[in-house]
């Protein structure tokens, strides 16, 4: 029996998300969006590739929401881009109205996803969508932390002439300028960066993988990243659905854990078929933690910037 997934917002991230779920063939997919046509073509072109991909994934598009009936797992990608020049913050009251409209009327039709929410500023997108939805916090998780390590992962592995798969990254924190990547715990080979490259260059590649984001943005003048977001979104999706209790970085609500309460923050969780299984609370030094802290402040004074919709 394939899970169903319904992914609202059928622009670059929301299309490829659903383009690699639905080459597993392990999903049903239901991909929404408000702009009329645009998400019924895309399902249709994916439904075809199905036909190459030996994919049986049953695909609809379009508007309505009553076609994420019953859905499994909620993916929110709805809302506007950053443009160049512009923060992730700068997207707050626009994207919190989009994020909380969507979030009723998915709600309207299915009792009891599990949501993942990518739309930023994501940290303060995430308590607009658990607010709204009424979902318990471990039901509600922001994709960010696995895509900022990718970014940090890949810079590494780019610097030492390795290959990915031997690197591990840790980035925790707030989905933006505040986001804490993790040099102490980042590994290649089980061997701390900071062994095998001099701090100007440790510091050189946490700068690019904290600006990772705004780098494409700059690149790509209409929009931000999404082949990396919908790999990140995808994995998670993954871990949730097999029950593979995988550690991952995730936005997840706090309570008390690391010292913060009651905020989204990028932190390690345990991710399987409950959805965040577990927050897994890493030993960090006096620093570390400041920064983590700090990060969480960060996103609550955004948090409560938000119009109630
Ligand atoms: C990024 O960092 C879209 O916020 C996402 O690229």
């Amino acid at each position: 029996m394939r899970k169903k997934v319904s992914i609202i917002g059928a622009g670059n991230v929301g299309a490829t998300t659903a383009m690699r779920l639905a080459e597993t063939g392990q999903f049903d997919i239901s991909l929404v969006d408000a702009i009329d046509g645009m998400p019924a073509g895309k399902a249709l072109d994916l439904l075809q590739s199905g036909a190459i991909t030996l994919s049986d994934a049953r695909i609809r598009g379009g508007t309505a929401y009553d076609i994420t009936a019953d859905s499994d797992i909620v993916v929110f990608t709805a809302g506007l881009p950053r443009l160049p020049g512009m923060t992730r913050d700068d997207l707050l009251q626009k994207n919190a109205a989009t994020i909380a409209s969507t979030t009723r009327a998915v709600m309207q039709h299915s009792k009891n996803p599990i949501l993942i929410v990518v739309s930023n500023p994501l940290d303060a997108m995430c308590h607009v969508a658990l607010d709204t939805s009424g979902l318990p916090r471990d039901r509600v998780i922001g994709m960010a932390g696995i895509l900022d390590s990718a970014r940090f992962r890949t810079f590494i592995a780019m610097e030492l002439g390795v290959s990915v798969r031997n690197v591990d990254a840790v980035v925790l924190g707030g989905h933006g300028d505040t986001m804490v990547p993790l040099p102490r715990l980042s590994t290649v080979a089980g061997v701390p960066i900071t062994e095998l490259m001099p701090p100007e260059r440790v510091a050189a590649l946490v700068d690019r993988a904290r600006n990772g984001g705004t780098e494409i943005v700059g690149h790509l003048k209409a929009g931000g990243a999404y082949y990396a977001p919908a790999a990140a979104v995808t994995e998670m999706i993954r871990a949730i659905v097999n029950d593979e209790r995988k550690i991952l970085p995730c936005a997840a609500l706090l309570n008390g854990e690391y010292g913060i309460d009651g905020v989204y923050v990028g932190v390690p969780v345990v991710l399987g078929s409950g959805g965040i299984e577990k927050v897994v609370e890493f030993k960090l030094n006096p620093d570390e933690l400041a920064a983590l802290q700090r990060s969480a402040e960060s996103v609550r004074l955004l948090r409560d910037k938000v119009r109630t919709c």
